[in-house]
């Protein structure tokens, strides 16, 4: 009988580790309701105690993604298990999670505790988160690096304590595969009552073996796999879901003896959409969601491919939800059509959001021949969810050449007023940005831009991502269009409408002229 792992998906909590990502609570939300969608078993919402944002962020997801374990980190400290459970505890199935490092360099460097003091906190906290919640789950961080001896002896004292879920993360990502099989083995094989609870592994990547190392643990006995959508997560991110879930359907007659609960169909659009919302873009090369991992440039390839696809392709398409790009929709297609479209996207848009959408959708048909679903999904994530709109685009213009400073006009709405500012810069874009930032009152330190097309071709939508900071917080922001300077002029706006709901309309310095 196939034994069917547990994915745990810490995409909101590990994977906004991940340097320069900043979600808001809007967000998190929906990425959160798509994960339950897709089947995850348990979502790690957030570390509750980090901040008052991720603590709202944890408790909105608990409240309202139903059909779904809800879990926050925490130190094994009696403060953060409080928090936690008070930001999970309205949850339909609530957990909180606690972890305490075990390896002989963190005791020594990072907690300053002896082994016989990390086994008492571990002891005494697990049995105080217990107290809260019936479903506990503890890590030993750095565990792969730990001294095994005292492992099985942490593991013990955890189960003894009430722990639901034992978690063997490979903190560094240090592990090979077969060496951290034979650890989770030799665990089952040495802890007392080990087999009344989940083992579970959580592999960073920092060798790019967090998938393998997975995927060896889980032949050895793990019950459960901590991953992220996109492998986002700390420094080289954390085993990508894609990639472990993928791993086992394919392979179904190498893993036959385990399943999973996973919607494969829902993988590629919920990792468009992290993507987006993160500002972190996928390699073309990654397995299974890269721009290429379907695509067949030599010519042997393809021929064979035409003839046979499972010549060259181990894995449909479609398996992952990715349709061949067709035209879906044209210049007279109509709202009900429109709206049908964006459902089996994945989309759910309120009555105002799918008009404003729809508007967007016309005014492109105008403009391009064929609308892909890429270009429709591009249009309703340019609208990040949160963000009350401060500042509107109205109209710009803008002059540049190689022999002419770049010099740029641009007139923002606000509250029925229009304010209109010009500045020169190094390029337009950047006289763009300086001609915003007079009209708005405040400055933002630009820190990335990037632009791609959504589609082939040379009508094809630009997608703009700018990330910027203001008073050390980071921002992303998003704008698309046919034109790259309007793509680029929404996506700043967008940065300064999110900074205005994020901090506050205080950070308006100046006010503008109206
Ligand atoms: O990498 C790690 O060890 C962690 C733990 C907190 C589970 O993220
Ligand atoms: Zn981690």
């Amino acid at each position: 009988m196939p034994v069917r792992i547990k994915i745990f998906d810490t995409t909101l909590r590990d994977g906004e580790q991940t340097p320069g990502v900043n979600l808001n609570i809007q967000e998190k939300l929906e990425i959160a309701k798509r994960l339950a969608k897709m089947g995850v078993d348990v979502i790690e919402a957030g570390f509750a105690i980090a901040s008052p944002g991720d603590f709202e962020a944890v408790k909105a997801i608990a409240e309202n993604v139903k059909g779904v374990k809800v879990a926050s980190l925490s130190r094994a400290l009696e403060k953060d298990i409080d928090r936690a459970w008070e930001a999970v505890k309205n949850a339909e199935s609530p957990r909180i999670h606690t972890f305490l490092a075990t390896s002989d360099i963190h005791m020594k460097y990072k907690l300053r505790m002896t082994e016989e003091e990390v086994l008492q906190r571990v002891e005494t906290m697990v049995a105080y988160a217990k107290r809260y919640c019936s479903d506990v789950e503890f890590s030993a961080e750095d565990a792969s690096r730990t001294r095994v001896e005292f492992l099985y002896r942490v593991i013990d004292k955890a189960i003894k304590a009430g722990a639901t879920v034992v978690n063997i993360p490979d903190t560094v990502g240090y592990a090979t595969p077969e060496e951290f099989g034979n650890l989770i083995k030799n665990i089952k094989n040495n802890v007392p009552d080990i087999d009344k609870v989940d083992i579970s592994v959580h592999c960073h990547n920092d060798l790019g073996l967090a998938v393998a190392n997975t995927l060896a643990a889980i032949m050895n006995g793990a019950t459960q796999a901590e991953c992220t959508i996109n492998g986002l997560g700390e420094r080289a991110g954390n085993a990508a879901m894609e990639e472990l879930i993928m791993g086992i359907s394919t392979r179904k007659d190498y893993y036959n003896n385990i399943t999973h609960g996973i919607d494969t169909t829902r993988i590629y659009s919920i990792s468009r959409l992290v993507s987006s919302m993160t500002g972190v873009n996928v390699q073309p090369n990654k397995a299974i969601v890269g721009a290429n991992a379907f695509a067949h440039e030599s010519g042997i390839h393809q021929h064979g491919v035409l003839s046979e696809k499972s010549t060259y392709e181990i894995m449909t398409p479609e398996s992952i939800g990715l349709k061949q790009n067709t035209m879906v929709l044209g210049k007279l297609s109509g709202r009900h059509a429109f709206e049908e479209r964006l459902k089996e996207l994945g989309y759910n848009l309120s009555p105002e959001e799918l008009n404003r959408a729809f508007n967007d959708f016309k005014i492109l048909a105008d403009k391009k021949k064929t609308i892909l679903d890429q270009d429709i999904e591009a249009l309703v994530r340019e609208k990040a969810p949160g963000i009350q709109e401060f500042f509107e685009l109205d109209s710009f213009q803008i002059s540049s050449g190689n022999k002419v400073i770049s010099t740029a006009m641009v007139s923002l709405r606000r509250n029925g007023d229009v304010i209109t500012e010009a500045a020169t810069g190094d390029g337009p874009i950047d006289a763009a940005f300086n001609a915003m930032e007079r009209a708005v009152g405040f400055n933002l330190d630009l820190q990335d831009y990037s632009i791609k097309a959504v589609t082939e071709g040379k009508d094809a939508l630009g997608e703009v991502t700018v990330r910027a900071s203001k008073d050390g917080k980071m921002l992303i922001g998003r704008g698309v269009s046919t034109d790259i300077m309007e793509a680029s002029i929404k996506a700043y706006l967008n940065v300064i409408n999110r900074a205005l709901s994020e901090l506050g309309e205080e950070i308006i310095k100046v006010k503008a002229a109206l």
